[in-house]
């Protein structure tokens, strides 16, 4: 990666007794992290801090949006409690209605009164989709929470004059029948389109096209992408699955100069066996590591594909977004016929921590990702049954590292010990860290291994600070969750283990913890 993250053997280290004020009964090791604010690098996107809203299960039904006469308190017919926690994280950007949902859906079919609105068949997630969520709930919802818009064009079952024609109900102004059907159906003013995708997975469920295909259909898509020319669209063209160079490649080569970003897909299982993915709650350490390896994985998935996209666009014009990402564990027995339901303990807290570290260290490349998924679905930030909410590890991890949105990158170099299970190691603490608008630097210090504290010297050159500040998040069992009975088990906490001295901090870091830290 970008920043070095080097492994000390376990040899090299002294082990020291730790401050009883801790209270850990174990002993700790020491790391170092380097915070190179001398050497200021591109800015962080906020878009990387996007999600992702997909139809399907109850990620928008039950979970954003119940109707305007549901007893359920809401704003014109989305969850108030909902709005609230999606406001406080700063939600950037959110992509839908899919996923491979959007590449059979019929925009159409969501406009309109709702009561008048066809019943679908949900081909891709199984039940039905009722259309009552369509184009003006989810551009509204977008304006209500403050995120831009993504929206997943079907390519699929589509045609070029559906899409084009969407796009004009979106955002034309003065008198086409098109915008003024948007007016009828109650939006005078055009929306702002941000984002368009250009078919999903087009590898798989999007139509299971090879990509010289795609990459010809894709250029004849994004001859009819018109917006206004003082609201421009950014055309995302489908990107590839995890490793698979080869696609990027092709589709670059075709394409490349049409292509405003491409996307990249990558999921981690924890079991690598998709008949069979593995428990999100009833886990132990060996699945802990193998999850934890998965997110680090994203550091040479991206490297690799940049690598392949510098072949045709050396000036990164070009974004790489992972506008799917997270971790896929077993739907949750207790799930119903909820598709894709499942817990989130401090395990995806951790894993998502350091993909948002990578992704950090990409932020020349990476421009925009969005979690799979915002509500009730995969790796979710919030989970709803009924009327009660639950905000997961992954939400908490999300309102900490709010503060690197729109920061400038900070290269780190972290020398930590090695966190070994089995045959597998990995780097044992990763960091991250960025200035933001008004000076301060922040740090995000995560400790993968879950038995033993590192006591980081932490030094940031070419910043005299004197104060330090900051929040942890862990728990006692690396399954912890939050559950509707006891929503608090995993939540951040004021963080008492850092001292500033010298200008250097050293920071007592908690096994299997995230830290971030604020150094005025
Ligand atoms: O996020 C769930 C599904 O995973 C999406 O619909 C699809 O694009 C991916 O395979």
């Amino acid at each position: 990666m970008k920043g070095k993250v080097r492994a000390w053997r376990g040899g090299l280290f002294t082990l020291l007794v730790l401050a009883s004020g801790h209270g850990y009964a174990d002993v700790a090791q020491e790391a170092q992290v380097i915070v190179h604010a001398d050497r200021p690098g591109p800015v962080i996107h906020p878009e990387i801090y996007g999600q992702f809203a997909e139809q399907l299960g109850r990620g928008i039904y039950g979970g954003i949006w119940v109707g305007e006469h549901s007893s359920i308190p809401n704003i014109r017919g989305y969850r108030k409690d909902v709005v609230d926690a999606l406001k406080a994280i700063k939600v950037p950007v959110i992509r839908w209605p899919g996923g491979c949902f959007a590449d059979q859906y019929d925009w159409r079919d969501g406009i309109g009164p709702r009561d008048k609105r066809p019943v679908r068949m949900n081909a891709s997630w199984g039940g039905e989709d009722s259309n009552q969520f369509g184009t003006h709930e989810f551009m509204d919802f977008a304006e209500l929470i403050g995120a831009k818009t993504y929206v997943n064009i079907n390519v699929g079952t589509g045609t070029p004059r559906e899409m084009s024609q969407w796009i004009e109900y979106m955002t034309a102004d003065g008198h086409s029948s098109l915008a003024q059907q948007r007016r009828a159906n109650g939006r005078d003013k055009p929306w702002k389109l941000d984002y368009a995708g250009i078919g999903n997975e087009m590898w798989g469920c999007g139509g299971s096209m090879r990509p010289q295909f795609y990459a010809d259909v894709y250029r004849q898509y994004a001859t009819f992408v018109h917006a206004p020319s003082n609201a421009p669209v950014v055309r995302v063209a489908s990107g590839a699955n995890a490793g698979d160079v080869g696609w990027t490649d092709t589709v670059m080569s075709i394409a490349g100069s049409q292509i405003d970003a491409i996307s990249l897909h990558d999921y981690t299982i924890p079991t690598g066996d998709w008949s069979h993915k593995g428990s999100a709650t009833q886990f132990g350490e060996d699945e802990w590591m193998s999850t934890l390896q998965g997110a680090l994985r994203m550091d040479d998935l991206i490297a690799r594909h940049s690598a392949v996209m510098d072949k045709y666009d050396p000036k990164k014009r070009v974004a790489l977004v992972v506008d799917e990402w997270g971790n896929w564990m077993d739907r949750d027995p207790g799930a119903g016929d909820a598709a894709l339901y499942q817990q989130n303990s401090l395990r995806d807290a951790l894993s998502a921590a350091v993909t948002l570290d990578i992704f950090q260290a990409h932020a020349d490349r990476v421009r925009m990702a969005n979690i799979a998924q915002m509500v009730n679905v995969l790796q979710a930030m919030i989970l709803t049954d009924q009327s009660r909410m639950v905000l997961t590890p992954t939400y908490y991890v999300f309102d900490m590292y709010k503060v690197f949105q729109g920061a400038t990158y900070l290269p780190v170099d972290v020398q930590a010990p090695v966190y070994r299970y089995g045959n597998v190691s990995v780097p044992g603490v990763h960091a991250t860290a960025g200035r933001d608008a008004a000076g301060v630097v922040h740090v995000a210090l995560v400790n993968l291994d879950p038995h033993h504290a590192d006591t980081v010297r932490l030094t940031v050159l070419g910043v005299k600070g004197s104060a330090v500040q900051g929040r942890e998040l862990t728990a006692s069992e690396i399954n912890a969750i939050n559950t509707f009975d006891h929503p608090d088990r995993v939540r951040p906490v004021a963080f008492d283990g850092a001292t500033f001295k010298h200008g250097v901090v050293t920071v007592v870091l908690p096994p299997k913890s995230v830290v971030v830290l604020d150094l005025h």
